[in-house]
Order: structure tokens, then sequence, then C-alpha cells
């Protein structure tokens, strides 16, 4: 957690409404779009002009109430809710084969959807629960929807974004937290390590190698088109944590050669889970 004082700060300095951004002629898929962050993205985006909304949420019901909702309080109609439940892989692919059909364009992306895990528990396919909807079905995602981000032509000049919800944990993980072996999927995934305070910064920290790791995988020119930390950054962002409207410099742990070690080791990890359950061939 971030000191009182930092959170106390925080408050009083809350981020720019982003009001100068239009999202004119754009369509914009947001996860967890029912709920909390992700909601108020969506409705944000529909405010600020967004041609079509595409609300990925795991139920019908809660997603349409969203949908309701956001008509009802900006100007944005054209909304489709499409489900997907990130504690398997064959939902997200589902979900993700439905988009790259029934979609032509898609300019930004922002995935909300995660958990917080205070037991074990195991998903379908496996895996710790929170370790699969935060990490390995969130990096399935990414992959299957990056070649239409990349092909997709903003009218308007400016570069189709993808961004991952992260915490300001991965700033303050601390070194004793951190699997000696490079294997933190593994002991993420390793029920006799559970432990609740552990698991969520291990869990974001997973995530944000994966994030950290995919951009170096592209061109400055590519990356910079697919994966940002915010929907309206440029590549200067790449794989960074933007909080306060600020990139701050990495955390002591982020800024250690361990973690330099850990995050390339950690993609791999991830890459080899996702391989036995998709054909990736072509998208790395
Ligand atoms: N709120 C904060 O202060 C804060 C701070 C730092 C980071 N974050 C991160 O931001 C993200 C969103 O947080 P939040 O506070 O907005 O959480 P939230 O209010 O609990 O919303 C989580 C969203 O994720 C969805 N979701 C959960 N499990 C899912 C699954 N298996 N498949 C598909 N969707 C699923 C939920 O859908 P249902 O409604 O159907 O459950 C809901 O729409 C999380 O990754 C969180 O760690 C939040």
């Amino acid at each position: 957690m971030s000191s009182m004082k930092e959170q106390f700060w925080a408050a009083r300095h809350p981020p720019k409404n982003p009001s100068h951004l239009s999202f004119n002629n754009k369509v914009i898929l947001v996860s967890g779009a029912n709920d909390g962050l992700g909601f108020q993205a969506a409705l944000k985006y529909a405010q600020l002009g967004a041609s079509t909304l595409i609300l990925g949420v795991r139920s019908k019901e809660k997603g349409e109430a969203a949908k309701v909702s956001i008509i009802q309080q900006t100007q944005c109609s054209n909304i489709t809710v499409m489900t997907v439940d990130l504690s398997t892989f064959a939902s997200v692919k589902d979900f993700a084969r439905r988009v790259n059909e029934e979609v032509p364009q898609l300019h930004v992306v922002l995935l909300c959807a995660g958990i917080m895990t205070s037991k074990y528990e195991k998903s379908p396919d496996g895996f710790e629960m929170a370790l699969q909807v935060n990490v390995l079905s969130t990096a399935l995602m990414v992959l299957l929807l990056l070649p239409k981000l990349q092909k997709t032509v903003c009218s308007d000049g400016s570069i189709p974004h993808l961004c991952i919800v992260n915490s300001l944990a991965t700033q303050e993980i601390k070194p004793e937290l951190i699997p000696t072996d490079n294997m933190l999927i593994q002991r993420l995934n390793d029920a006799s390590k559970f432990d609740f305070y552990a698991h969520y910064y291990l869990v974001k920290l997973a995530a944000r190698f994966f994030v950290q790791e995919l951009a170096t995988q592209k061109s400055a020119e590519e990356g910079s088109r697919t994966l940002v930390s915010a929907t309206a950054l440029g590549s200067e962002s790449n794989g960074k944590l933007w909080l306060n409207d600020e990139l701050p410099p990495p955390g002591p742990f982020m800024a250690s050669q361990c973690a330099a070690d850990l995050s390339p080791a950690t993609f791999q990890e991830i890459l080899t889970i996702l391989r036995q359950h998709c054909d990736l061939e072509g998208m790395l």
C-alpha cells in the first residue's frame, strides 16, 4: 500500500479530466465495463464523443444495465455488449473471434476487468484464479486483439492504443516477495505459497512485466501503436506506469537487476502457457 501521506496527497490531487480529448469516429472497447473503473472509463469515452463503444462484460445483464445507464447520461447510442469470462481461455478466444469478425476497426482497447482474491481458488483451466483473470487471460486477449489494432487507421492521424489497468502496487514490491528461481508464474500458481498480501502485488507485477516485454518486442513505432499505459499517451509511456498525470520513475524493485531478469523470464512463462491453449504463430 502507498503511505498515508501519498494517499492523502493523491486524494487532493485527482488526475485532470481529459476533456480536451475527442474520441469522435473512434471505436472503443472496455473490459470490466459494467462496474468500477471500467464503467466510469466507458462513460467518459461516451461523454468524449466515442462513436462506438464495446462493453466487454462477464454478465450480459450487468452489461445491458451499464449500456442503458451510459445512453441515459450521454449522446452515445452505438453501444454493443459482448460477454467474456476471463476465467477461461475458451471464452477469451471466443470473445476475440467475435470482435475480430464483427468490428471493422478498433481504435482503443482498455482492459479493466480484474479481481483481487483472498483465498486460493482454481480457474476451470487449472490456474489460480487471479493469475488466470488478471494475467494469463488478459495477456491472451491482448495478443488476439493486437492485429486488429495494428490494422486500424485513425482518420485524425492518431495511433490506436491498448492499455491494461495495473496498480501502484508494482512500484512498492518488496524484494523478499520475489521468487529466487525467476519462476514468477509458477510461484503464483503454487497453492502452498498463497499469501493474500503478496499475491495481489505479484499478480500486478506479472501483468506489468507482460506489457513491458511485449512493448519491447515491437519496433518503437509498432509498440507505440499498440501498447501504451494510457490511451492518449505516446510511445514515451510504453511499459510504464501512468499515475496522477505523470510517468513516475520505476520504484526501487522495478529499477533493480532482479526485475530486469525476472521481466523477460515471466513473459516467457506466460507465453509457454498461452501456446498450450492457442496458436500464437505470427503474433510475436
Ligand atoms: N479501484 C481502485 O482503486 C484500483 C486501484 C488500482 C488498480 N485497480 C485495478 O483496476 C482494475 C479494476 O478495478 P475496479 O476497482 O474497477 O474493480 P471492480 O469494481 O471490482 O470491477 C471489476 C470488473 O472486472 C470484472 N471481472 C471480474 N472477474 C471477471 C472475469 N472472470 N471475467 C470478466 N470480467 C471480470 C467485473 O465483472 P463483474 O461485475 O461481473 O464481477 C467488473 O466489471 C483491477 O485490475 C484492479 O486491480 C483498481
